[in-house]
């Protein structure tokens, strides 16, 4: 169950090179643009809070074993939540974040195999809101495209973080694995077909509804 709050928590997922960072910012304008009462909170994961950020650090760069992959995710997830997600949505605000829960389902899960029991067991114990239930976005976009496709574009753009270094058959799991929560909670996810040219994603992004 989906803690209600007076906020609204939107989440931006895909894997990398889908484009979702192209898009977040001008979303944020737009709802600011169309919801002008309300406050918007723009932030990311991992991350979000100077913790967060150190560990962010390490989680890109530094190997380590999959479990301690999984718990430092978590780890800054549950300060992201109590310092920013949790008092932004209490305040009734829009907060709006570059990667959430998801992507541990997808990249520690799917791409690198973690059980999903234990992503369950971490999810439940992180997200758990004060009046029950579990914090969770309202809405998910996830920009969906082939792991190839990703790649290519990628390879013109940056130099790779560890993530970003693995190969396509991670890249094609971690996908998988995004879809398959995608078509689990179709009420929650709004796919786009990232192949699409800019344009035509963000005439899509600005009919999404939105009702606070
Ligand atoms: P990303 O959001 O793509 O930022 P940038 O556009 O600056 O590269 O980078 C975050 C990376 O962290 C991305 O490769 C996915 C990964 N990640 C996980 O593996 N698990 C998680 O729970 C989260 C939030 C991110």
């Amino acid at each position: 169950m989906t803690a209600q709050y007076p906020g609204y928590f939107i989440s931006f997922e895909g894997i990398d090179g889908a484009g979702k960072s192209t898009h977040i910012e001008a979303f944020g304008h737009l709802m600011h643009e169309r919801f002008p009462d309300r406050e918007i909170v723009m932030t990311r994961e991992p991350g979000g809070t100077s913790l967060g950020e150190q560990l962010r650090n390490l989680l890109l760069n530094a190997p380590m074993h999959l479990e301690t992959e999984a718990l430092l995710m978590f780890a800054a997830r549950r300060e992201h939540l109590a310092q920013v997600i949790e008092p932004a949505l209490e305040a009734g605000k829009i907060v709006i974040t570059d990667r959430f829960t998801d992507a541990s389902f997808a990249y520690q899960g799917g791409g690198r195999g973690l059980s999903i029991e234990k992503l369950n067991e971490l999810e439940r114990w992180v997200q758990a809101a004060p009046q029950g239930g579990l914090i969770q976005p309202n809405l998910t976009i996830l920009f969906d495209l082939p792991g190839a496709v990703a790649e290519a574009r990628r390879s013109q753009v940056r130099a790779p973080d560890k993530f970003e270094q693995m190969d396509l058959d991670f890249f094609e799991k971690v996908r998988q694995e995004y879809l398959r929560r995608a078509k689990a909670d179709p009420e929650r996810f709004h796919l786009v077909d990232a192949t699409h040219t800019k344009e035509a994603i963000w005439d899509e992004l600005k009919d999404i509804e939105i009702s606070l």
